[in-house]
């Protein structure tokens, strides 16, 4: 099957770095798709030319999360989660471009910018039948959160200690999707509006599967494939009001 990674992406300083890092990755992953979703009014030139010369097989999408969501005295939190309208339009456009009843096989993962990704994590995927799940690294305040799996090879729950009664206690880097099941629910999304932190997961995986259909990878969840890594910001404060270098140099 083809793997269709999806990655959501906004423009900062380091962002070609990142893409760099993911691109030389996702080069020694046999038949990968790299579906890349800006968060900008526009497809940039920047990112256009990047998938141009890394020849991998891509898909460039671009849609904007609105800057000015946040309601005055709105007391809720009305922030629209990062990368979360991104991944939904992959989402609509693997089901614009694939039909339930082809051929096509397909696993889909959604793979941030900044993760640090073994290779071994996309050949432990490639086998997903409905949702595969795994542990992830450097997050919810532990050296990695895990889902529990028992003697049988079955998932119970969770071990986090960030809310381990979330449906699905688990990172977005934590688990994959077979193509069909994503085609069969055409109604299954993220949602946008009133989703608690840590709560962005389900708010999708319980539109398609129940604990008991989980798949545990990584001999068990006892491997750690995936690291939940973050990019310290650069200092840039030399560069002034006016910057210092050249503008023209894209970096
Ligand atoms: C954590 C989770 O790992 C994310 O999957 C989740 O989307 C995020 O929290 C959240 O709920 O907001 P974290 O490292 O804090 O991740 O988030 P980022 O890596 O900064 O952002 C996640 C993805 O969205 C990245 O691929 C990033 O490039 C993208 N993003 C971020 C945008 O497309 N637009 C933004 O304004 C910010
Ligand atoms: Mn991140």
């Amino acid at each position: 099957p083809t793997i269709h990674v999806i990655t959501p992406t906004y423009s900062r300083p380091v962002q070609k770095a990142e893409l760099t890092r993911l691109a030389n990755t996702f080069l020694h992953v046999p038949n990968l798709h790299w579906i890349l979703v800006e968060d900008s009014q526009r497809r940039t030139p920047l990112v256009t030319r990047l998938l141009r010369e890394t020849g991998l097989n891509y898909t460039h999408l671009n849609v904007e999360t609105p800057r000015n969501y946040k309601l005055r005295g709105d007391t809720r939190d009305p922030r629209i989660p990062r990368g979360t309208m991104q991944r939904n339009l992959a989402l609509r456009w693997l089901r614009e471009t694939f039909s339930p009843n082809s051929s096509q096989t397909g696993i889909v993962y959604f793979a941030d910018d900044d993760n640090t990704y073994s290779l071994e994590l996309f050949e432990e995927m490639r086998s997903t039948r409905k949702v595969s799940v795994w542990p992830v690294a450097f997050v919810g305040g532990l050296r990695y959160e895990s889902p529990k799996v028992n003697a049988a090879g079955k998932v119970y729950g969770w071990k986090t200690v960030f809310d381990p009664h979330r449906p699905f206690a688990i990172d977005m880097a934590g688990f994959a999707i077979n193509l069909r099941l994503i085609l069969f629910k055409p109604q299954a999304y993220f949602k946008l509006r009133g989703v608690k932190g840590g709560y962005q997961e389900s708010s999708l995986l319980r539109e398609l599967v129940t604990l008991n259909d989980l798949e545990p990878k990584a001999a068990n969840c006892t491997k750690i494939l995936v690291w939940h890594t973050r990019t310290e910001k650069p200092v840039l404060v030399n560069e002034g009001k006016k910057g210092f270098t050249d503008p023209n140099v894209e970096i």
